[in-house]
């Protein structure tokens, strides 16, 4: 038990201070959060997330708090829609791999964490609209030769467990020499920088900010192809259709007048057009 509250505390500070660069570099063109009301008179639902995904979810920064400590562009669209139906929005952080049994045993309401629409996943749980569309996005080091998925045959690639990440270099057709699988994206790039593995494969706008954020030793580049698009979805219990259909309502719409897009571009300003 030490040992995990160990490993969770270096994680929570890698992820840190890894975000902390991120934010270093956007002093001047800074996301406006709006934090999550809380009104005593509303239910509350609780929501799983799994945060170290920016610009997703993560810990915030003084001041930058969307809801408790969390900021992202999940636990800024579940905090409006949460105003909307009239309900106070808890988070619970926790692994990414613990998330689905996390909602079939009840232990929270709904999973916002850019969670990929699949249909095994949808045997188990209750998805919502789609609501961002990504792909996986191989990581490398700068001064690395390699162009794409396909010239990574042989080489040691990094994952967060149980993410399509990991099931895209599972089960595709290249041959790495070993699969790492990280509880947390940030140690698997503190990895790659180190060089004990060659590759990190993780969804396109996550690659985006550690590329961004660590510019100088590693760069990112475009596969969607190689795996294919993903859809992100919230997740429910499978018997609250009910439920899933209030979040619907609001997220069709919120979808449609542009409001995950503008989430997008707040939460990315640091982005360069070379990335
Ligand atoms: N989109 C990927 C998946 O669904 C990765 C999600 C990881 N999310 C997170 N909050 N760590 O498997």
């Amino acid at each position: 038990m030490k040992k995990f509250i160990v490993i969770f505390l270096a994680v929570v500070f890698v992820s840190a201070a890894l975000i902390s660069c991120v934010q270093a570099d956007s002093d001047t063109e800074r996301w406006r959060p709006e934090p999550a009301v809380f009104n005593p008179d509303w239910p509350t639902l609780i929501m799983g997330t799994s945060a170290g995904f920016f610009p997703f979810e993560f810990v915030a920064m003084e001041g930058e708090a969307v809801n408790a400590r969390y900021a992202g562009i999940d636990i800024s669209l579940a905090a409006r829609i949460g105003r909307e139906l009239e309900v106070n929005i808890e988070i619970m952080d926790m692994e990414f791999p613990g998330l689905i049994f996390a909602l079939q045993s009840r232990e929270v309401d709904f999973v916002a964490a850019a969670m990929t629409i699949r249909p095994d996943r949808a045997e188990q749980v209750n998805f919502s609209v789609p609501y961002f569309t990504a792909g996986q996005w191989a990581v490398v080091r700068q001064d690395s030769p390699f162009q794409s998925i396909a010239d990574l045959a042989g080489t040691v690639v990094g994952v967060q467990i149980g993410t399509t990440g990991d099931f895209s270099v599972t089960d595709g057709n290249i041959n790495f020499q070993d699969i790492v699988r990280f509880n947390q994206p940030a140690p698997g790039i503190l990895d790659l920088i180190g060089g004990s593995i060659d590759v990190f494969v993780i969804d396109a706008a996550v690659a985006r900010a550690f590329a961004a954020t660590h510019h100088e030793q590693i760069r990112a580049f475009p596969d969607m192809d190689f795996f294919g698009a993903e859809q992100y979805g919230m997740a429910f219990h499978l018997e609250d259709t009910e439920l899933r259909d209030r979040f619907n309502s609001v997220l069709e719409r919120l979808i449609a007048e542009g409001y995950v897009e503008y989430l997008y571009s707040q939460y990315t300003t640091y982005f360069s057009p070379a990335q």
